[in-house]
């Protein structure tokens, strides 16, 4: 397979250790081992035991049984468990798609929502969202574009850049329109559980529709990017077995310790998302008030979930002059959105970590320097 960069990830190669602050990180806040360990008593004599053999290639049953309690009516053995949701995406795309075969993709979208598609020779057509409209979707645009070789609608909510979640009666919708024309919906709800309103939780695509995948991870909104475990969760029992099979080409299974760090925090996912939604609570309130006091510089859509945004840069300056300058300037990472292929005009922040106050009051300082005519 050829396969064009992955902008964003190599984006955040080059630069992210070697910044001292990151200011576009999705995933939240995350622990240390010896504050997991602190989550439940006898934990430490636990992971002393952990047995570093190869492990069961759909994921530990413990640990799949954890994950089903996430859904409304998932069992553990419709959880495969992967390296991440990165191989969960890849793996899927993989499977289920052929050349000449036709997606719709809500964009803008991290990029293997959409590119391993290109890669396979797909139609893809992107469902675009607009800061114009406050990154509503447009349902019309789905049904005149949904056609007989449609296989599959790709959604990300609450979504990775702009942070949009539609209310639940347009969420349905979708789904409604996915099952009239017996199309898949491949559903990336990776940052699941960081709504700031907890009425407007989506339900999972896998509840509600038997060719509904949903595709989580430990990455985000539980904050263990470093863990890499994520799964698809789907009642498919086909699909689900040709994905069983082909992530043997892949990874085989998953890391011991991994499964062991995942399964406790997920025991004690209260506690972890209380911590996450109130770190991000705090600096939305920050960025706000930033936002609001710059009004003239920068377009603000408040995200309705998540833990990152995509504001729009509203002077005539490049947005990849304007990171760079930071970058340069105050040691601060932004995310450009030519990584995103959407222009050059918008830029991704993230609020889900703790140094993030500081962070902004350096991008603050850049803006008082650069702008001092226009502020
Ligand atoms: C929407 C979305 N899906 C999937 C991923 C991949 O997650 P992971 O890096 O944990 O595999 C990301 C990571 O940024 C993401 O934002």
């Amino acid at each position: 397979m050829r396969i064009k960069d992955f902008k964003l990830e190599e984006y955040f190669a080059k630069h992210e250790f070697n910044v001292k602050y990151t200011l576009c990180s999705s995933d939240c806040e995350s622990f240390s081992v010896d504050e997991l360990l602190t989550l439940e008593k006898d934990s430490l004599e636990d992971l002393k035991g952990v047995w570093l053999g190869y492990t069961e290639s759909l994921g530990s049953p413990i640990l799949r049984e954890e994950i089903s309690k996430l859904y409304e009516n998932i069992h553990q053995e419709e959880v495969l468990v992967f390296s991440g949701a990165e191989e969960a995406i890849f793996v899927f795309m993989n499977v289920f798609l052929s050349k000449g075969d036709h997606i719709i993709v809500q964009y803008p979208a991290y990029q293997s929502l959409y590119e391993i598609a290109n890669a396979i020779g797909c139609k893809v057509t992107k469902w675009l969202m607009d800061d114009e409209n406050n990154w509503e979707l447009d349902l019309d645009f789905l049904e005149a574009n949904v056609n007989q070789s449609t296989k599959c609608i790709v959604l990300n909510f609450p979504n990775n850049p702009t942070g949009y979640l539609p209310s639940k009666e347009k969420y349905n919708r979708i789904v409604n329109l996915a099952k009239k024309n017996d199309v898949y919906l491949l559903s990336d709800e990776v940052y699941k559980f960081l709504e700031y309103s907890i009425a407007e939780r989506l339900p999972s695509a896998c509840d509600l529709y038997n060719k509904g995948i949903s595709i989580g991870v430990m990455s985000k909104s539980f904050g263990l990017a470093g863990l890499r475990i994520g799964w698809i969760a789907t009642k498919d029992k086909a699909l689900y077995k040709a994905i069983a099979s082909f992530k043997n080409y892949t990874t085989i299974c998953n890391s011991a310790l991994s499964e062991f760090f995942a399964i406790m925090a997920l025991r004690n996912k209260s506690v972890i998302l209380k911590r996450n939604l109130g770190i991000i609570s705090d600096n939305l309130n920050l960025l706000d008030n930033f936002f609001y006091k710059y009004k003239d510089l920068f377009k603000w859509i408040k995200p309705k979930a998540g833990s990152i945004a995509f504001p729009r840069l509203l002077v005539e300056d490049s947005v990849e002059d304007f990171c760079l300058g930071l970058l340069k300037e105050k040691n601060v990472l932004l995310m450009p959105s030519t990584n995103y292929n959407y222009g050059d005009r918008y830029f991704r922040i993230g609020f889900g970590r703790k140094n993030m106050p500081e962070a902004l009051k350096k991008l603050e300082e850049y803006i008082k320097e650069k702008y001092e005519a226009l502020i």
